[in-house]
């Protein structure tokens, strides 16, 4: 457990306060930085796990960068990193560990938990997941009337949605691209009913994805996929066509789905951070046993990173420092995820989970109410399309947004040289952001002179580079693992709980009283606003 010093009010520890002296005098821009200090690049440029990342384009001195190091020193994060790896129940509320990174541990690394070897229970599960994954993609595993799966439904919402529908995505080149995938997240009837257009239920398997096997999104679902099936093939059909991931074996049974059929994962995996549990069945199925392996690789090497790294060196660790500073000190209320890969298109939406989710916390582990900012509000679409949209606002806009830029060096589809212009925006959008354009070098170029204000650019906007050198399934997973880990030292910091979400529990309650009335016809008794609404859309239905 954390001792008391380690759960008190972080703004008391000396870091702190001298963080926030830094961040009110009259500091140095972006620009000047990066004129002042011809080493600054190399000096604040780090790799791990093939990653690169490049914090030469935030607000940081080196006062400041020593100070951020010296807070997680006071603040005990890499003994709280240790506890985390090693089982230590740090989800506070909820009595739970936190060891997602047991997940893609190899399988000679045993790690023993509360009696149990966990490394030994995962590796059974990606065994017999293996097995099922494979025996899809080669056709061995046909649906009731004897035909090829071609079509994978998963059903799941959150983290049991947003993980595998983002991989999907990103590893599309190294996919089986004779299956087609589908993501039914959304209770919204559209989203299964448009689904289910493109599929044959001869050909179609359903895997209903959820680690409580009871969140109101999946299970009408499941059940609404479960009667299209019947209605086509029989009930009998339904154990050729639906699998279950979920850690509610009994759940599963009343479902109807064979437990044979059923991937297991532990209360130890947060929703969010579940995409290389069990819920990466549909990712497994659509890369093979060996491309899950190299994910399940890239995550661990940036584990093994941020367990052993210097401080000085430690992605995770500055990147998630960096976040604080920004946030906390500079006042900077939102990160733009901006990926310079099409594949990465969902990966902004991956990361809002994980993120807000996880930081979005006003109240400290002891229960104390914060008194300073936490989780910044993350949000992003890939580059270049972004440009073409809201880029206007980060470069002229009266809000600094931080950003995240994301390059990936080699394509996997190499056209002409479409690449280079990517990766050509990609920098442009970073020198911009950081060093702006002045009054004097807009005239430079001829501009008249009613024209330049228009024209300046402040700069001075952070901007963190990430590049890697191909997205494959190893680099993925590096990358998911060193947010994950961003994520869990600002929590530290912050002296947040990462790992619970109360507030997202209190909507689903009050969303099933609210259902009760829609469907039973009685006058609604909630609060005037909500009372009328409900009228509303009675009268419009
Ligand atoms: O949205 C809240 C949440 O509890 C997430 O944390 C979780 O990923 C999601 O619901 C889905 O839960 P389950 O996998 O149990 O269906």
């Amino acid at each position: 457990m954390r001792s008391d010093e380690a759960l008190a009010d972080p703004t008391q520890t000396p870091a702190w306060q001298r963080l926030a002296a830094l961040a009110a005098a009259p500091g140095k821009t972006i620009r000047e930085l990066l004129d002042a200090d011809p080493d600054r690049v190399r000096s604040l440029t780090h790799s791990g796990a093939r990653v690169h990342l490049d914090l030469s384009r935030q607000r940081i001195t080196d006062e400041v960068l020593r100070t951020l190091l010296q807070l997680a020193d006071e603040r005990e994060v890499a003994a709280r990193r240790d506890d985390m790896f090693t089982g230590v129940h740090i989800n506070v509320t909820e009595d739970r560990a936190v060891l997602h990174t047991a997940l893609r541990r190899p399988a000679d690394a045993p790690l023993v938990v509360d009696g149990d070897d966990v490394t030994s229970e995962v590796h059974d599960v990606l065994s017999r997941m293996a097995h099922f994954a494979e025996s899809v993609r080669g056709g061995a595993w046909r649906g009731a009337t004897g035909e090829r799966i071609t079509s994978i439904v998963n059903i799941g919402i959150g983290g049991s949605d947003l993980g595998p529908a983002m991989a999907h995505v990103a590893l599309e080149a190294f996919s089986d691209r004779s299956i087609a995938f589908h993501f039914v997240s959304n209770v919204d009837p559209t989203d299964l009913t448009e689904a289910l257009r493109a599929c044959k239920p001869a050909e179609t398997l359903f895997i209903v994805a959820s680690k409580t096997f009871t969140t109101l999104e999946t299970m009408t679902n499941a059940h609404a996929a479960r009667r299209w099936l019947v209605e086509a093939l029989g009930e009998t059909a339904v154990e050729r066509h639906f699998v279950a991931v979920s850690t509610n074996a009994e759940k599963v049974a009343e479902f109807g789905i064979d437990t044979e059929n059923m991937f297991g994962f532990w209360d130890w995996v947060g929703g969010r951070y579940s995409m290389d549990s069990s819920i990466g069945l549909s990712t497994m199925i659509a890369v093979g046993a060996d491309g899950f392996r190299q994910l399940l690789d890239g995550f661990h090497a940036m584990d093994e990173h941020f367990a052993t790294a210097a401080a000085e060196e430690n992605l995770p660790l500055l990147m998630g420092l960096v976040a604080v500073w920004n946030r906390t000190f500079l006042g900077i209320q939102t990160t733009a995820v901006l990926p310079y890969s099409q594949y990465l298109a969902r990966f902004p939406a991956y990361l809002q989970q994980l993120t807000m989710e996880s930081n979005g916390k006003c109240v400290r582990l002891d229960g104390a109410p914060v008194d300073y900012e936490t989780g910044a509000i993350f949000w992003g679409e890939p580059g270049t399309n972004g440009q073409h949209s809201f880029y206007q606002l980060l470069h002229q806009g009266t809000s600094t947004v931080a950003s995240d830029i994301i390059v990936v060096a080699r394509s996997e589809n190499p056209l002409t040289d479409q690449q280079d212009m990517l990766v050509a925006n990609a920098l442009a959008q970073a020198a911009v952001l950081s060093r702006g354009r002045t009054a004097e070098e807009v005239a430079a170029d001829g501009t008249p002179a009613w024209l330049v204000p228009h024209k300046v650019m402040p700069g001075n906007r952070p901007v963190s580079l990430l590049t890697v050198e191909r997205l494959d399934p190893f680099t993925l997973g590096a990358l998911v693992a060193l947010y994950e880990h961003s994520v869990f030292v600002q929590g530290v910091i912050w002296g947040i709980g990462s790992f619970d979400q109360w507030g997202v529990e209190l909507g689903k309650k009050v969303a099933m009283g609210i259902l009760h009335t829609l469907q039973d016809g009685t006058s609604p008794a909630f609060d005037a606003a909500t009372d009328a609404s409900i009228g509303l859309y009675r009268r419009m239905r």
